[in-house]
């Protein structure tokens, strides 16, 4: 079996229900179910003996030594993190806290358990670390995309306590010959994405009669991802990467924030058209995000070169997907609005400084 951390997440559950259709080994999936964990996600899985979930913290290196070996995993995807960008700059500390010092302790759990096995299952072991290409900083319009060797300049606290991480795990591959594996991928989208992401917060403001809130403006270059071709990529990864090896992980992507979302108002307008007029009408242009990171574009030749893995989905094809899944589950993003969920959209958006789109 294999132990996932923050599978209840957006990008966590979409791995599970992946692995769980393509495969029979079983999950132990760890998760904390802060405001970002749903178990909603994973209801299809309730009658799945596959499928272990626990929940606890990452932080809690006892716990996590416990839980290995109980259930002797073969490997350990770890992606529980916080992850919202925006929510670091309102408080930091929840980043630390759990990128950071979370990402120590299942280290340093690992460690051990790993240096208790022996033989095939001592040489098979992997410990794969999910992170982000926010690590690298930000990009010029024409400066060529991130690779591997890119230095490292994070511009965010969450980029910040993500490259803190890396760099963890890098040093318990170095230092200890743990076999470590991370990627840094670009930004993903699909579904059960929690609606305080660009996208999945377009698509559930745009269907209330709400505004869009494009921040500055909305130039800024982001590099999508179609959710399964990145859980994809981290199937290839653990099966073959290199341990101690990096691995960028990218869709080909580009564009720009406004295009995105005049992309999804577009496709709302042919799906589900207002009774009047284009859903663009309702974007609004607001006060920038502090530091707010220019450009990012992924160099994804190297997982492509040694792995053979491409992503699958198109853009156009990823997006028009994503749009329908909301339609669909109106449910889901009714359970997900909760009065903490009221809460952060008042902090982020309710003292920015808004003038209409012309
Ligand atoms: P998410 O915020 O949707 O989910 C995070 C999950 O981690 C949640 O289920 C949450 O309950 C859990 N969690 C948080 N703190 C925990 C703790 N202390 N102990 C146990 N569980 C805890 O995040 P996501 O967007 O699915 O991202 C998953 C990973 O991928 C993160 O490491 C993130 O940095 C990275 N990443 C995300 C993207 C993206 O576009 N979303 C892109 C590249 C990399
Ligand atoms: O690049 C990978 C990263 O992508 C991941 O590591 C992060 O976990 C993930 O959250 C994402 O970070 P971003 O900050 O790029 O994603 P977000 O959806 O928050 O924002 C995408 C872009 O849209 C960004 O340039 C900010 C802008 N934006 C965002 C929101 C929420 C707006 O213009 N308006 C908004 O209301």
């Amino acid at each position: 079996m294999i132990l996932v951390t923050g599978g209840a997440g957006f990008i966590g559950s979409n791995f599970v229900l992946d692995w769980l259709a393509t495969s029979d080994e079983t999950v132990v999936n760890l998760d904390l179910l802060t405001y970002a964990g749903n178990l909603a996600n994973l209801c299809s899985l309730q009658e799945d003996p596959h499928h272990i979930f626990v929940r606890g913290d990452v932080c809690d290196q006892t716990f996590v030594s416990e839980l290995l070996e109980r259930y002797k995993p073969r490997a350990i995807v770890h992606m529980a993190a916080e992850s919202h960008v925006d929510r670091s700059i309102h408080g930091p500390g929840a980043f630390i806290r759990t990128n950071i010092n979370g990402t120590f302790s299942m280290l340093e759990a690992a460690r051990a358990y790993w240096s208790s096995l022996s033989g095939n299952r001592r040489e098979e072991f992997r410990f794969l670390h999910m992170s982000t290409d926010e690590v690298y900083g930000t990009l010029g319009k024409d400066d060529p995309a991130f690779t591997e060797d890119t230095p490292y300049q994070p511009n965010s606290p969450y980029a910040a306590s993500k490259a803190a991480s890396d760099h963890l795990v890098r040093s318990y591959h170095h230092t200890y010959g743990l076999p470590t594996l991370t990627t840094n991928c670009s930004n993903n989208y699909g579904p059960y994405h929690f609606p305080e992401k660009l996208i999945p917060l377009v698509i559930v403001n745009a269907l209330a009669g709400k505004s869009l809130p494009v921040y500055g403006d909305g130039q800024q270059v982001r590099d999508w991802l179609f959710v399964s071709d990145h859980c994809a990529a981290i199937r290839t990864v653990l099966a073959n990467g290199r341990p101690g090896e990096t691995y960028n992980v990218g869709g080909w992507n580009e564009r720009t924030n406004l295009e995105v979302v005049q992309t999804l108002c577009d496709i709302l307008d042919r799906l589900k058209p207002r009774a009047r007029g284009s859903y663009r009408e309702q974007i609004t242009f607001v006060t920038d995000r502090p530091g707010h990171d220019r450009r990012y574009a992924i160099d994804a030749r190297k997982i492509e070169r040694e792995l053979g893995w491409k992503p699958d989905e198109t853009f156009d094809s990823g997006i028009e997907r994503t749009v329908r899944w909301y339609l669909e589950n109106e449910h889901w993003v009714k359970q997900v609005q909760s009065g903490a969920y009221l809460t952060w959209l008042d902090k982020n958006y309710t003292q920015r400084a808004t003038e209409n789109c012309t």
